[in-house]
């Protein structure tokens, strides 16, 4: 094993700092990169007319939040925002940076139905990635997004859907490594369905698995990757309930399993619990050790409540960046004792 020859040691040590950057504590990642699919239901849901300008009024909202910097390492930017302005003019990936904040960029276009693998998805943007991610990178890009998915359920996930993904995602980090872009690899085992809390375990650990081998056969370097996995929970419809002292167990115990001590970091996305319990579990996992630093890189969690509060009125603007400000706050807090 060992570092492949082609990198060389300025460029290994850029990777590893800025990994490191990404996960010290007590920050976290802001995901504010949703697809322009997925931003604009989200715009809708919340009563805001969907269009280019709100998507990007919304994000230079949670973007100009007062002290963000105090718990966010880096912010998650997706293409259509990387390539917009605040109303100041400037660029946001350069807003980004003057905050002191790591700017980063989602690459992927998204999960796709895999052949052969019913209900299941495999993430596709591998094409053209190398050019693209050179490009990023020249304007500012210091970290990028690759999200597969996993569905639990009757066979699933099969072998064939894990292998594909893993792949896939060991593939862009290898891509990203190469233009010195630390990868954020997000392996999502997701919630949705009836499964036990073992089901959940199995399944994520199986998935880690995968990805761990062929992230190792692509030569990519652990400790220039931060990884952001599912907490280990029940099925949404399981009818189950686990408390952060079960959900912290299980998901320190199933990554312990599988991650090898170098990997720079973990930052777990938060799939749809609700902020409260998201932050709940992130404080439980803090008691215990692990060889690397657990944070958050949480989405719907950290801005779920700013959206509601905002709602595309010029005039909640300052409650809309408050409401982002009270779910930092605890998540820092959280991670702040480790
Ligand atoms: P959630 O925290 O809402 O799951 O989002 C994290 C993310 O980046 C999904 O790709």
């Amino acid at each position: 094993m060992g570092p492949p020859q082609v990198k060389g040691r300025a460029m290994i040590e850029a990777l590893h700092a800025t990994a490191q950057e990404m996960v010290r504590r007590p920050r976290g990642i802001l995901a504010a990169d949703e697809s322009i699919g997925t931003m604009s239901s989200r715009l809708e849901k919340a009563g805001v007319p969907v269009s280019g300008e709100n998507r990007r009024a919304y994000r230079e909202m949670l973007l100009t939040t007062p002290n963000l910097s105090s718990g966010i390492s880096g912010v998650i930017l997706s293409d259509e925002t990387f390539n917009q302005k605040l109303s100041d003019g400037r660029d946001f990936p350069a807003a980004v940076a003057a905050l002191n904040i790591l700017p980063g960029i989602k690459v992927d276009t998204g999960a796709k139905e895999l052949a052969f693998a019913p209900g299941e998805k495999v993430t596709e943007g591998l094409d053209g990635l190398r050019e693209r991610l050179r490009d990023y990178a020249a304007r500012g890009a210091r970290f990028a997004k690759w999200r597969a998915v996993i569905t639990i359920g009757d066979g699933r996930p099969s072998r064939r859907a894990m292998r594909a993904n893993a792949h896939a995602l060991a593939r862009y980090a290898a891509l990203c490594q190469e233009s010195i872009v630390v990868p954020i690899v997000e392996p999502e085992v997701l919630m949705d369905g009836d499964h036990t809390i073992d089901r959940c375990a199995q399944a994520t650990r199986a998935m880690l698995e995968h990805l761990i081998e062929e992230l190792d056969e692509a030569g990519v370097d652990l400790a220039g990757t931060v990884l952001k996995p599912n907490m280990v929970v029940p099925g949404s419809e399981s009818g189950q309930h686990a408390g952060p002292e079960e959900v912290a167990e299980r998901t320190v115990a199933t990554l312990r399993a599988v991650l090898p001590a170098s990997l720079a970091g973990v930052a777990f996305l938060s799939g749809g619990q609700s902020p409260e319990v998201a932050t709940a579990n992130l404080a439980a996992m803090q008691k215990h050790e692990t060889p690397w630093p657990l944070t958050f890189s949480f989405g719907r969690a950290l801005v779920g409540p700013a959206l509601t509060a905002w709602h595309g009125e010029p005039s909640l603007i300052t409650a809309g960046q408050q409401a982002l400000a009270d779910r930092v706050e605890p998540n820092s807090a959280a991670v702040a004792v480790g």
